[in-house]
């Protein structure tokens, strides 16, 4: 092993060594990664533990900086500092340090400032850096707002929720929900379990059908101060809005002669898709004929009736109007074509009366 390689490794060792005891004088608390958007701001929620022996540097007003990089360069400080000297941010603690508050926020982001940072401790005859990193990443971008939207039913009130996260608070996102459905909307910030903070906005409307299929946009405006121009970014949600069947007809094609094929077919509107029933009433006798929404059938005499067919889904039921038939003739339809080449035009082809 030569010198050089021996004392390479003990380098490594020696900082192994130190990040170990760093480890029990300085432990930080921080977000694993932290996102925002260049010509913003960031707050990293931080705090600390020092230990006992250290507490008392706490009372001599020392100072709190972040150092970029990995942890191995953290070690070799002066090499470090100079090289990326033009590419730090500004950053100032604002928490109460006394307070193991190290709270500290990066102005005049640019996308050249994403890095680890760690943080660290400086007194007049003592200074360590702590071994956790929070990763910042500064992008020229704002995520998408997060949506959620419940299940929307006819007639009762709900929320849209849209939220945003808000890095720089001091300068929060603008969210808002367009259109408002005649509704309110209301904008909260939220404090996250990570000390990061959200903004969001809350619509509060009544669903009709006639939202059905609406399309509503949720929008938020970052100020930004690298340019007058704000950044925009939105999520556009499509209102699936749930109602009982409102209106149910019989669409009949077809022509009703003894021995014609005849298909009823239900229709109805209703969210979710109804189901279908038919029945029929024939001589003051009322049956259940199915369960679909199609009824195909081969005229014949006993088909004579009122057909009615009812939607129903799990918000309620309704029924078609009646719809009379009548089957025509007294012979197969072969038999009927052969009789008559051209007057069967003239003569009506069915008899067929809504009630
Ligand atoms: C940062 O942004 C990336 C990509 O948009 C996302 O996957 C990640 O969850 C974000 N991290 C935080 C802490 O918001
Ligand atoms: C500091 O110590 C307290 C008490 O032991 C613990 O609850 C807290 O999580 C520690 N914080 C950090 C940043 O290590
Ligand atoms: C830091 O954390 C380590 C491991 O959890 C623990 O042994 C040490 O006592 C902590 N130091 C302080 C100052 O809280
Ligand atoms: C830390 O300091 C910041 C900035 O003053 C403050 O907003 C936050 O509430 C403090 N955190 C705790 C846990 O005291
Ligand atoms: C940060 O940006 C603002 C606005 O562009 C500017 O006035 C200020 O001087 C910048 N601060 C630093 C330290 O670069
Ligand atoms: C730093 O120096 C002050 C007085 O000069 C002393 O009271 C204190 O204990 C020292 N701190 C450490 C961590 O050695
Ligand atoms: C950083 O943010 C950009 C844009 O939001 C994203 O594409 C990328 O995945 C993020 N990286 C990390 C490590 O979160
Ligand atoms: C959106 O918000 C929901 C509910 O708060 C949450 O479960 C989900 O993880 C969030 N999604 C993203 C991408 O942040
Ligand atoms: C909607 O939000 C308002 C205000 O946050 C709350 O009072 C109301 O109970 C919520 N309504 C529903 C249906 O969740
Ligand atoms: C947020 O946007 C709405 C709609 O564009 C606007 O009326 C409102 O004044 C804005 N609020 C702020 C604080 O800029
Ligand atoms: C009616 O349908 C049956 C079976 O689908 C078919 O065999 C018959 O030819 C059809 N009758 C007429 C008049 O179209
Ligand atoms: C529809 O009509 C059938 C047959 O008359 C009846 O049994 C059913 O209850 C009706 N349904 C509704 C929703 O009125």
């Amino acid at each position: 092993m030569t010198l050089r390689m021996f004392a390479a490794d003990l380098l490594v060792f020696g900082s192994i060594l130190s990040a170990a005891w760093c480890l029990s004088v300085l432990n930080v608390s921080v977000p694993k990664t932290l996102n925002s958007t260049s010509g913003s701001c960031l707050l990293i929620p931080c705090l600390f533990n020092i230990s006992k022996e250290k507490e008392n540097i706490l009372d001599s007003s020392p100072g709190g900086t972040w150092r970029r990089g990995s942890l191995w360069s953290l070690y070799d400080t002066d090499g470090f500092t100079i090289a990326h000297r033009q590419k730090e941010p500004v950053m100032e603690v604002v928490g109460d340090l006394r307070q193991k508050n190290c709270t500290s926020v990066m102005r005049n982001l640019t996308s050249l400032h994403s890095d680890r940072y760690y943080f660290r401790i400086q007194a007049v005859n003592f200074s360590v850096t702590g071994t956790t990193a929070v990763h910042i990443n500064v992008s020229e971008s704002v995520a998408e707002p997060n949506v959620t939207v419940p299940v929307l039913r006819e007639g009762e009130e709900v929320n849209l929720t849209c939220t945003v996260p808000a890095p720089c608070p001091s300068h929060p996102p603008n969210v808002t929900w367009a259109p408002a459905l005649g509704g309110d909307v209301t904008q909260r910030t939220h404090l996250n379990a990570d000390g990061t903070q959200s903004v969001s906005a809350i619509l509060n409307f009544v669903p009709s059908v006639h939202h059905h299929e609406l399309k509503v946009n949720c929008v938020s405006v970052l100020p930004l101060h690298r340019e007058n121009r704000p950044l925009l970014s939105h999520k556009v949600v499509i209102l699936n809005v749930e109602y009982p069947p409102k209106e149910t007809w019989i669409s009949l094609t077809g022509l009703v002669w003894l021995g014609d094929n005849v298909t009823l077919t239900c229709q109805s509107k209703a969210n979710p898709p109804a189901v279908h029933r038919w029945f029929m009433k024939r001589a003051g006798v009322e049956e259940e004929l199915s369960i679909s929404r199609v009824l195909s059938f081969t005229a014949a005499h006993e088909n004579t009736g009122e057909y009615i067919c009812e939607a129903q889904n799990l918000y309620g039921a309704m029924n078609s109007t009646n719809l009379q038939i009548t089957v025509l003739g007294d012979k197969p339809r072969s038999e009927r074509l052969r009789q008559c080449v051209c007057k069967c035009s003239e003569k009506p082809a069915a008899s067929v009366k809504a009630m």
